[in-house]
């Protein structure tokens, strides 16, 4: 009796060794994040420097991919934190937002995965893994360029009386975080062109959001191709 026991606890040990191999890396999956390091403030151009730089481009090298760096200092610049919450308010932002309402998303298609940009953590969360970055516009060059962003807008938390309001101050916002991440490319040697023909439907159902959530706006960034 006493050896069959044993033998059970051991093919309950190795059993329980499967399962922590089998699940873990599920497991790790669900919760994957990319931590994003500091921006380098010293780097880059001066701002007016960046600002006589600024321009669209529409041709992106599909081999060349962003540092870890560029892209941390990019989506730090398009809506990051940069100073803590006073009075009860939310942590200040890179942006102004109207009445602070701060009810952007910045959603990230890389070739790897959708990732959402979470400010206050300054990190990316693995919203879907795979190469989706075809459908964040209807441009060819969306498709291969290394990083497409996509601003999507939480209407029901968004200010104003009327829709048509609440459209306007979300559109400022937006407006500013994309002229920032124009003038950090411009600062960095980054190609970049922002792109309202985006397909709203087929990118709220691939993110898996309902129509409370508006896609507003898209903005493709990579180096100039050879
Ligand atoms: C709100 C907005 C939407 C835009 N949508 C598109 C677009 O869908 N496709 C595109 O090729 N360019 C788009 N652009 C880029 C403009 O065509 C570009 O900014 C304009 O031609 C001026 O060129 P510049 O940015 O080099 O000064 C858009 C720009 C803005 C501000």
């Amino acid at each position: 009796m006493k050896i069959v026991g044993a033998r059970y606890l051991v093919a309950a040990v190795i059993s329980a060794f499967i399962c922590v191999l089998l699940i873990g890396p599920t497991m790790a999956f669900a919760d994957e994040t990319i931590k994003l390091s500091e921006p380098k403030f010293k780097s880059g151009a001066t701002i007016l420097t960046a600002l006589k730089n600024r321009k669209s481009d529409r041709s992106f090298d599909s081999a060349r991919a962003l540092t870890q760096q560029q892209l941390s200092e990019l989506l730090w610049a398009a809506g990051g934190v940069n100073r803590p919450a006073v009075d009860g308010e939310k942590p200040g932002r890179t942006f102004p937002s109207g009445h602070n309402s701060q009810c952007i998303d910045i959603y990230a298609f890389m070739s790897d995965g959708i990732y959402r940009y979470e400010p206050e953590a300054h990190e990316l969360k693995l919203i879907q893994k795979g190469d989706h970055r075809a459908a964040t516009g209807v441009q060819n060059y969306v498709a291969d360029a290394p990083l497409n962003l996509l601003y999507v807008a939480h209407m029901s938390q968004a200010p104003g009386s009327t829709e048509m309001d609440k459209r306007v101050n979300v559109s400022y916002d937006v407006g500013h975080m994309s002229q920032s991440v124009y003038l950090y490319c411009a600062s960095s040697g980054l190609n970049v062109i922002v792109r309202s023909s985006i397909d709203q439907e087929a990118l709220r159902k691939l993110l898996g959001l309902n129509n409370t959530y508006e896609p507003l706006l898209g903005q493709t960034i990579g180096f100039q191709s050879k």
